[in-house]
């Protein structure tokens, strides 16, 4: 019998093909992502797609009649045009949950970097500076006691305010809804409007997902109502922020710093981050441990497994897309 052929679009882990294997049959990507002709035509003869921040459009899911699941190896699912695929009946899914942590962990990695320098101060040291510090050399900011201003309180959100703990800090956030008075407790956070998440923060996390609506929601308008001292980061999805403005107000000092993981239009950012010393930058790291991105192709495998069996995924996406399957 001729097994259901999936395309894996970039390489995984051994274990996790191997494992498909013995089920499907498994075409695999490079660790380099494909073309955008070459997916389209890889996909064009496969019933499943395990993607890993791949776009996948009409166009693509037009030119793959025979697809039933996309599913992102990923909690973000904006390289997914996700109404289309409802529109076709296929399911779309992604990965929440098993992240939240390391994501978080990373938050606290680039701002930590951003406050005391560390980047920066790496290249120096590296470059051959290091002839005996100044006494008022590399100077950073104290992040104990100081404010952390999350925007974005789901579950990465709240594990960045868990960590805060262990550095006294002063937690307050914003959230399109507020979080129950019980929840706010657990994590030791106070809920601001977002004018006072921005005056207030002297480090500010974004922990939102991307949608249409966040676009450029952090601009020239925004930085320039935040302190003077204060840090932003990054660690969720380019184009919230506005990179061009960012990369102005850090330019002339009107904010202090940045840590970034996420860009607009990366792989290809902003190219003027790089002249800059007060940012810590880092190329989309933030579910990236071996534990985690483990977690993230096998959650994204059961979904998948699910998908074909006509089970209803566990991390489904487009509920429409099931519902309008069952009455048929
Ligand atoms: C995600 O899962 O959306 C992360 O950005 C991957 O690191």
């Amino acid at each position: 019998m001729n097994k259901t052929r999936i395309l894996v679009t970039r390489t995984v882990f051994d274990e996790v093909v191997s494992d498909l294997r013995g089920e499907f049959d498994v075409e695999m990507g490079a660790v380099e992502p494909y073309s955008t002709e070459e997916l389209r035509r890889r996909a064009s003869d496969k019933v499943a797609l395990l993607v890993w921040a791949d776009r996948i459009d009409v166009a693509l899911l037009d030119s793959a009649p025979g697809l039933r699941a996309v599913c992102n190896m990923m909690v973000g699912y904006n390289n997914i045009d996700i109404a289309a695929c409802t529109e076709r009946g296929i399911l779309a899914t992604n990965t929440p949950g098993v992240l939240d942590d390391t994501t978080a962990d990373m938050t606290w990695a680039l701002l930590l970097a951003a406050a005391r320098r560390v980047t920066e101060s790496e290249r120096w040291l590296r470059a051959g500076h290091w002839k005996g510090m100044p006494f008022t050399g590399m100077l950073g900011h104290d992040v104990h006691h100081a404010t952390l201003g999350i925007l974005g309180m789901g579950r990465i959100g709240r594990a960045v305010a868990r960590r805060a703990a262990g550095f006294d800090m002063n937690v307050i956030y914003h959230n399109r809804t507020r979080l129950d008075p019980a929840l706010e407790q657990a994590v030791g956070a106070r809920y601001v409007s977002f004018h006072e998440l921005l005056a207030e923060s002297d480090f500010l996390s974004l922990n939102l997902p991307y949608a249409p609506e966040n676009h450029h929601l952090i601009g020239a308008a925004e930085l320039a109502r935040m302190k003077h001292s204060a840090i932003i980061v990054n660690v969720a999805r380019g184009g919230i922020i506005d990179d061009g403005a960012l990369i102005e107000a850090l330019r002339d000092r009107r904010i202090a710093g940045a840590g970034l993981d996420v860009y607009e239009g990366e792989p290809d950012f902003h190219r003027g981050f790089l002249e800059l010393d007060n940012v810590a930058l880092a190329p989309h790291l933030g579910s990236a441990s071996h534990a985690t991105r483990l977690a993230m192709a096998r959650l994204a495998v059961s979904n998948m497994r699910a998908a074909l069996a006509g089970e209803r995924p566990p991390c489904l996406i487009n509920s429409d897309a099931w519902e309008q399957r069952r009455q048929v």
